[in-house]
């Protein structure tokens, strides 16, 4: 299947739909955004102008998507929705940004996936609300010039350092999205239990939210996998031995790290002596794609402080030993 068909999927899926927040005061956590986004969009509507652009950028699943459709909210305007990767000529941009309201938020997921020609169309787009297109043919070529309504552009990306300057230099509001702490992620999940009508105990609440990658994407999902756990066995509420259960039997271990990040961690302990090694020799011994892998799974695991990365490549802490009871050979 096509990643763009999968990445469409994703903004349509209905249980991510369903359980999106719609407004600043629902969407938990990264409070440092949110602040300064409140104050930004109040000015914006205030002076009754379009809200400067907006870059968002940080690991899948932590609420950037999410944040673009509350922008548009609560600037009582329309979100329109693409990814840098569908976009192939410059004319389907060019229809897309003169088709848009006076006002209207333009979300481009993956903005970094932008082809080049694509992207210096929304340089003259961002900045001065004009796109220049070449008609004609041969001898009879000529540029127009044709005016936009004044629009916010907020784009995503897992990758900001693979954006080209120019581009990166024109968003006027740039914010990293950080992974949320064990308390707001138990703040979601009880969120999570209320809109699908089936309670869950304090403690199992907390539990997952400890094995949720401090993503909110996982915890929801893992959420309604233990809520398939206790609706088989006939549990009214979800209960810590039920999550527990659940997460063993999906081989989420007690730091919410899954399959991928073992075969990750044991690969550099065992067959690279703890490191350092280069991400593309882990990659390719253990399988995975080396940009998944530096986007995905190596963000959580330098966070959580289970490996480091040095010039010479990555190498795994004393933690990741302990986690996996091995001994370090010296
Ligand atoms: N701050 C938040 N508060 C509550 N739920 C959130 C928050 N951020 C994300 N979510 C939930 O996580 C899911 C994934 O978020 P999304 O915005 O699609 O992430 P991204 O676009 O960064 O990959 C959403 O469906 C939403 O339900
Ligand atoms: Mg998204």
């Amino acid at each position: 299947m096509e990643r763009d068909i999968l990445d469409v999927e994703e903004h349509i899926d209905d249980d991510e739909s369903q359980l999106r927040p719609q407004s600043f005061d629902e969407y938990v956590g990264q409070s440092h955004l949110k602040d300064n986004l409140k104050v930004f969009v109040g000015a914006a509507k205030l002076r009754d102008e379009s809200l400067d652009h907006v870059l968002l950028y940080g690991p899948p699943g932590l609420g950037k998507t999410t944040m673009s459709m509350i922008i548009a909210n609560e600037m009582g305007t329309h979100l329109k929705m693409t990814t840098g990767p569908s976009i192939e000529k410059t004319g389907d941009l060019v229809a897309i940004l003169t088709s848009l309201d006076p006002g209207d938020v333009l979300f481009i997921d993956e903005i970094h996936r932008l082809n080049k020609v694509v992207e210096e169309i929304l340089y003259p787009a961002m900045e001065d609300f004009c796109v220049d297109v070449v008609i004609g043919k041969e001898a009879s070529t000529r540029s127009i010039r044709i005016d936009l309504p004044p629009f916010t552009l907020v784009g995503a990306t897992t990758r900001a350092g693979d954006l080209s300057a120019p581009l990166r230099d024109r968003f006027g509001i740039v914010s990293k999205l950080e992974y949320y702490n064990q308390e707001e992620l138990t703040k979601i999940i009880h969120r999570t239990s209320q809109v699908y009508h089936i309670p869950m105990e304090e403690s199992a609440k907390s539990e997952l939210a400890k094995r949720s990658r401090g993503t909110p994407r996982i915890a929801n999902r893992l959420f309604r996998r233990v809520r398939d756990f206790a609706q088989y066995n006939g549990d009214e509420t979800i209960t810590k031995e039920r999550t527990v259960e659940a997460l063993q039997r999906l081989k989420v271990d007690e730091l919410g790290l899954d399959d991928v990040d073992h075969k990750y961690l044991l690969g550099i302990i065992q067959r690279f002596q703890g490191g350092p090694v280069g991400l593309e020799a882990i990659a390719a011994s253990i399988g995975e794609e080396p940009m998944t892998l530096e986007d995905v799974y190596e963000p959580y695991l330098l966070q959580t402080g289970l490996i480091k990365r040095t010039p010479r490549g990555r190498v795994v802490t004393e933690m990741a030993y302990q986690h996996f009871h091995i001994i370090k050979e010296s």
